[in-house]
């Protein structure tokens, strides 16, 4: 009977501690102008960052790109950043210039609108390799330069936001540039499970 009462115990705990762990992931909070999950700032199609918000110097995010990059080039990759922090306004006036450029759907498969671009967090990051700049930066998925970034990122606390084959999900197209900052442990398993941030926060 001991034992008994000692299995449903057990059983009782972990299924609670499980359960909480989701309930943790599932909850969105919204602070500063911003949302949250589980203390990352999400930002996508759903969840916008106000016109106002401008985010603290991330110093961990840039200490890991910039030891990121110099790891590379030790191993004879050249990575160089091309885009960073993006304010409001920078994205609107970016944005716009697509859309007189493309058109307002080609545009929004691949510019996110003001409000909705992760860039504005300070966390996201577009790298290309040298003689890419934003205008050919299409061109970087057939480089060595993005599958060392594919294969590596995640050991820096980066993921690639925007995969091959996730663009329902994300909504955008593939991006092989654009970078965001979890940290280690996050990244480490969201790659490992092959997930984007939203079916890693279960967002969708
Ligand atoms: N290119 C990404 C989606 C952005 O504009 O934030
Ligand atoms: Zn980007």
């Amino acid at each position: 009977m001991k034992k008994f009462v000692l299995a449903v115990a057990i059983f009782t705990t972990i299924y609670s501690f499980k359960n909480k762990k989701k309930e943790k992931r599932n909850t969105v909070m919204k602070r500063n102008g911003a949302y949250y999950v589980n203390n990352h700032i999400i930002v996508n199609r759903d969840y916008k960052v106000c016109p106002f918000y401008i985010p603290f110097p991330k110093l961990k995010a840039r200490n890991a790109l910039k030891l990121m990059i110099k790891d590379a080039r030790n191993q004879g990759f050249q990575l160089i950043i091309i885009s960073g922090f993006r304010s409001y306004l920078k994205q609107m006036r970016l944005f716009n210039m697509y859309v007189r450029r493309d058109g307002l759907e080609k545009a929004k498969t691949y510019s996110a609108e003001p409000g909705y671009s992760e860039h504005q967090t300070g966390l996201a990051f577009d790298v290309a390799s040298p003689g890419l700049d934003e205008s050919i930066k299409e061109q970087f998925q057939f480089t060595k330069e993005s599958k060392w970034l594919q294969d590596n990122a995640h050991f820096y606390g980066f993921i690639i936001r925007y995969p091959k084959g996730k663009e329902d999900i994300t909504e955008f197209m593939y991006e092989p540039w654009h970078i965001r900052y979890v940290g280690k442990e996050d990244a480490m398993e969201i790659v490992n499970k092959n997930l984007t941030l939203e079916e890693y926060f279960d967002l969708i």
